[in-house]
């Protein structure tokens, strides 16, 4: 059996803001096992961001527990990488500053940076934009950099926010496939944020669909699509089908408005 990696034991969280109670995440439990990709799909604002900042010790759960192997989550973890939901490369610094920005942190320098720097600049498709600042970018080359800064610092467990939610399809499909040969080579445990249902058959060994807020799971599916995918073909064969419809239908009643 595989070890279990991220222990989501009931976690809740209500935000509090000037008397005003937002319960945002109720009672969430789930084990994710070493190398899983899992993903979380359900409306917007029904609390993915917010529990995969409690699984990375952004947010303090108000009820609840996380553990990642084995011990409490208190603060940012060291296995833990974090691609946010938001743009977050900085204008200011070039594709090479801001890739490398997690390794200066980490206090690697001088030629083993230059390596590591060249080396994802390379797998991200970037070679020759080293120097270009990120305005002069597309978006789906930002999100490149964005990725590649997480990547480099080589973390066992991966925590994804929505990461390619602004791009069009194209663009997506083509990270989609980026991402799934990254992964193919390292198997780090994801959690991936999504409220788009393809990517998340692309991508994920299991889904757990959310119900709109407060967030509670309201299915877990297991996508039985052997690996390796292609992105492109599978979305047009039959299982790749029958794995939509049958969350889909589920998924699509939490899309419904509050009284309607
Ligand atoms: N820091 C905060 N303070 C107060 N309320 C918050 C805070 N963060 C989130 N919320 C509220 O919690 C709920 C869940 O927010 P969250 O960002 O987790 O949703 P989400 O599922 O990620 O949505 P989206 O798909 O739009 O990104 C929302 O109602 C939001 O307004
Ligand atoms: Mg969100």
């Amino acid at each position: 059996m595989p070890r279990v990696r991220i222990e989501i034991r009931n976690l809740s969280k209500t935000f509090r803001e000037g008397g005003r109670e937002v319960p945002a995440v109720s009672e969430v439990a789930l084990d994710i096992l070493d190398k899983e990709f899992v993903a979380l799909v359900g409306p917007s604002g029904c609390g993915k961001s917010t529990i995969l900042n409690m699984i990375g010790g952004l947010v303090a759960p108000s009820g609840g527990q996380v553990l990642i192997d084995g011990a409490p989550v208190v603060d940012v973890p060291r296995q833990v990488g974090y691609v946010f939901q938001k743009d977050t490369v900085f204008p200011w610094r070039t594709v090479a500053r801001n890739i490398g920005l997690g390794l200066e942190y980490r206090g690697v320098t001088g030629p083993e940076h230059e390596r590591r720097v060249g080396e994802a600049i390379r797998l991200a498709g970037l070679v020759g934009f080293e120097d270009a600042f990120p305005a002069t970018l597309s978006g789906g080359m930002r999100q490149r950099v964005a990725l590649m800064r997480t990547l480099i610092v080589e973390p066992e467990i991966l925590l994804m926010d929505e990461p390619f939610g602004a791009l069009d399809t194209h663009t997506k499909l083509n990270l989609h496939a980026e991402l799934l040969a990254l992964w193919e080579g390292k198997h780090q445990t994801v959690v991936f944020v999504t409220h788009d249902l393809s990517e998340a058959i692309t991508l994920a060994d299991r889904i757990v669909v959310l119900t709109r807020r407060p967030g509670r799971i309201k299915m877990i599916h297991e996508v039985k699509l052997p690996r390796p995918r292609d992105v492109i073909k599978l979305r047009e064969s039959d299982e790749y089908a029958r794995e939509y419809s049958q969350i889909w239908h589920v998924l699509g009643e939490e899309f419904i408005p509050e009284g309607g």
